[in-house]
């Protein structure tokens, strides 16, 4: 082989982003010739009705893998990572729960595994971590990684209409597959959130260590007496260090207008990444799409065919942290009568949570208190609203969501700030900054 020879390309999976994959790379192909020397060229095709994986492998530089699923992928990858072949994957699944093996083979061959459109589709995340903040010491990460939520939870707040209603317009327009199980859970995003984290801390992390609920119950009330209080609902991914290890999870959340991710509106993607070096960034885009996902597995083959990039390798094995602070927003429905607020306050002051806002509607049937809380524990938070399921005056299970204290007050930073005394350029101040105003 000499370095004019064609740099030969086996697809593995012709479906929505291999077609477009296929596409994409013939469209493209001079234009990559003239930047690496080589022309890229698919050199065979599996699907379940055709072509031979043993012929694709033999006759390829490189193996782009866009089945999807575990198996055989896994298998797949593997084989070509251990015959010294490049390989390109999109498959976040795969990642989350093989990823460890299959980077150690790809360092032990000497050879690259990509995958920056396995999470957030377009959205350049992967390699911003792994080559632009390769130096910074990233601290959290909160991301936007499933478009079809944000799509469904953006039409609920936008039309007013139930989630039901808002899965199956998702459906219709292809922003949700036929069975959105993955999606709607929190498991796709747990996924992707398990990829990142493993690339900002350098420790393993496996998608069961990720905490994940989904946004099956969030009803159109919510984001009514929501929006009263000045808050917006997403699917939110957080990632952070939390005493001297990590959490992991994904939950609906509220945020406040003045949060980064807080616009991120329909199918789009955003992630926001925040070191005390540089405050934080955000990154945003399109998730998904055949077209989309394409361009961002082309960007990864391109750049195998030119001088190396990193293989994540273990840095650290940081402990998995469970029970983390966070504030709620909390919606009863109650009978009318008085007292009721006094006795649920009481219960929440026992397990040391105080209340932030309250909004108290309706008569008779219809009465509801919504509190938006302030952080504490969730092992608390959780014995508080048992011992308030418990009470008489109680008429459905209370309804808890995670509300995003932090405000990003961006000019803060520029600021010496009032409250601490802290100079711009101290490590701390931007999150000091950017940290909601607490109790009193
Ligand atoms: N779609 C998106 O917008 C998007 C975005 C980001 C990441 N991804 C990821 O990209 C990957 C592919 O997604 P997709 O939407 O393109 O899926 P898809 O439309 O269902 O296509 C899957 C392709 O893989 C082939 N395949 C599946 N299992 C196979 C097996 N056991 N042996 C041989 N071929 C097999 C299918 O063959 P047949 O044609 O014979 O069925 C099909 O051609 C997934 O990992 C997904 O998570 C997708």
């Amino acid at each position: 082989m000499t370095s004019t020879d064609p740099f030969r390309i086996g697809l593995l999976g012709h479906g929505t982003v291999g077609g477009a994959f296929a596409e994409l790379l013939d469209g493209r192909a001079d234009e990559i010739e003239a930047r690496t020397g080589r022309r890229p060229e698919l050199s065979g095709v599996l699907t379940r009705s055709r072509g031979d994986f043993e012929e694709i492998l033999e006759g390829s530089d490189l193996i782009v893998e866009v089945m999807g699923g575990l198996e055989p992928a896994r298998e797949y990858v593997l084989r070509a990572l251990n015959a010294g072949r490049h390989v390109v994957t999109a498959n976040k699944q795969l990642l989350a729960e093989h990823g460890e093996e299959l980077w150690a083979a790809a360092r032990e061959h000497g050879v690259r595994l990509r995958f920056e459109a396995a999470v957030a589709g377009v959205v350049p995340v992967i390699r911003v971590m792994q080559e632009t903040l390769a130096g910074a010491y990233i601290e959290r990460l909160h991301g936007i990684v499933n478009g079809t939520t944000n799509y469904i939870l953006t039409e609920m707040a936008r039309t007013g209409e139930p989630y039901a209603d808002a899965l199956a317009a998702a459906q219709r327009l292809g922003y949700a597959e036929a069975d959105p199980t993955d999606d709607v859970t929190g498991k796709d995003a747990a996924a992707k959130m398990a990829i990142l984290a493993r690339l900002a801390f350098g420790t393993p992390v496996s998608l069961d260590q990720v905490i994940y609920e989904g946004i099956e119950q969030i009803t159109s009330d919510d984001l009514a007496f929501a929006r009263e209080l000045g808050l917006g609902l997403k699917l939110l991914g957080t990632a952070e260090r939390v005493d001297g290890g990590i959490s992991v999870r994904v939950h609906p959340a509220f945020l406040y207008a003045g949060h980064p991710l807080a616009s991120v509106s329909g199918p789009y993607n955003a992630v926001t990444i925040e070191s005390p070096a540089i405050t934080e960034i955000t990154l945003s885009g399109p998730g998904a799409g055949g077209p989309q996902t394409a361009s961002a597995v082309l960007g990864d083959v391109v750049s195998a065919m030119v001088p190396p990039a990193p293989t994540p390798e273990p840095t650290s094995a940081l402990p998995v942290i469970t029970d983390v602070e966070s504030a709620f927003y909390l919606h009863l429905e109650v009978d009318d009568e008085p007292g009721v607020l006094a006795q649920v306050a009481q219960i929440l002051g026992l397990q040391g949570v105080s209340i932030k806002s309250v909004v108290q509607e309706g008569m008779g049937e219809k009465a509801r208190l919504v509190m938006v809380l302030h952080p504490v524990l969730e092992s608390r938070f959780a014995a508080a609203t048992k011992m308030i399921e418990g009470l008489d005056f109680i008429r459905a299970t209370p309804r808890a969501i995670r509300v995003l204290e932090e405000q990003f007050v961006l000019c803060a930073f520029l600021l010496r700030c009032p409250g601490c005394e802290r100079s711009p350029g101290h490590p701390r101040a931007a999150r000091h900054h950017r940290a909601a105003p607490r109790r009193g």
